[in-house]
């Protein structure tokens, strides 16, 4: 288990962001909506800074959910927890028979819990299935991918979402190997990795699965196509004066945000000290402050 498990990124930032529109005297309790609940370290937060304040979590992973519903029981029916994906946010909401919240937050990429259960296949460090899908109980893993996609695809999903410069020569070797025999589990794959590198690509940018890693957990879990939908729908569910935040961790989630809101913030050198998974995050925030125009 790793001690950043539970250490809610940009934590205190992420609460200041959202104050004003948490605070503001309204008709009704506000209403929070966490998008990703994980270990509902930001939603507790959100709970205890805001007590007049009602929060609905989403998380397509229900183990992530099993997990924080202990953790939250003790706020009883100030919390609605949710198994869905964000970009689900409107139907959820409809559902719930909430037209429009204060404050929305979504804290993007796996949790540290996910990274530390070895089983799930995120983490290139230890033998585990390719699996690597937040949410077990659909779609398909990282395995079938490797497995079945033509060459041009996973070379396309290898540049594009891993930012891999040696994409060709990575699915050269696995199409080779897929032949002899399908992939089943990561330490398979990062050895084949390592062996298909040119000496120079291994000294550079750390572990050299980490990129291939990253691109098949985007396209088994389908991110970037959920995020590019998920965010402007959010700001469609925020009220008048309603606040969202959002934390990414990546150039490619960041440069999806920030098509809908610019500017962001770094975490602080000691935030980063304390919290290593806090190195590359961005936060972005807005407000609504019109109703759409038609
Ligand atoms: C970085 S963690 C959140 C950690 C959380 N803020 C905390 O303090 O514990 C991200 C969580 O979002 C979930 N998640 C990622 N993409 C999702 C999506 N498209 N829809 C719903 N949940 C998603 C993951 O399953 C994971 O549990």
């Amino acid at each position: 288990m790793s001690q950043t498990r539970h250490v809610p990124v940009m934590l205190q930032r992420c609460l200041d962001l959202l104050a004003p529109a948490l605070e503001a005297p309204g008709p009704q309790p506000p209403v929070v909506v966490d998008c990703t609940l994980g270990l509902g370290g930001h939603s507790e937060a959100l709970l205890s800074a805001f007590p007049t304040a009602r929060l609905i979590a989403l998380d397509r992973d229900k183990e992530a959910l099993r997990l924080s519903g202990e953790r939250l029981a003790p706020y009883g029916d100030r919390a609605t927890l949710v198994h869905a994906v964000y970009d689900e946010l409107p139907e959820v909401l409809d559902r719930l028979g909430v037209p429009k919240v204060q404050g929305i937050l979504f804290d993007l990429g796996v949790s540290s819990m996910q990274l530390d259960e070895a089983d799930r296949g995120f983490a290139y460090a230890q033998d585990a299935p390719l699996d690597m899908r937040m949410d077990q109980t659909t779609g398909i893993g990282a395995a079938e991918v490797l497995n079945t996609y033509p060459p041009g695809e996973l070379v396309r999903i290898l540049r594009a979402y891993g930012e891999e410069k040696q994409a060709k020569r990575i699915v050269s070797a696995v199409v080779r190997e897929r032949e002899k025999e399908p992939f089943s589990n990561s330490a398979r794959l990062v050895e084949l990795i390592r062996d298909s590198l040119p000496q120079a690509a291994k000294r550079t940018g750390g572990n050299p699965a980490k990129r291939t890693f990253q691109a098949l957990r985007i396209e088994v879990n389908g991110e970037l196509t959920v995020l590019e939908r998920a965010i402007p729908a959010a700001v469609r569910s925020l009220a008048v004066g309603g606040r969202i935040a959002v934390l990414s961790y990546h150039s490619l989630e960041d440069r999806l945000v920030k098509q809908v809101f610019r500017g962001a913030e770094l975490p602080t050198e000691e935030e980063v000290a304390e919290n290593r998974r806090a190195a590359p995050a961005r936060l972005r925030g807005a407000q609504r402050i019109r109703e759409e125009e038609r």
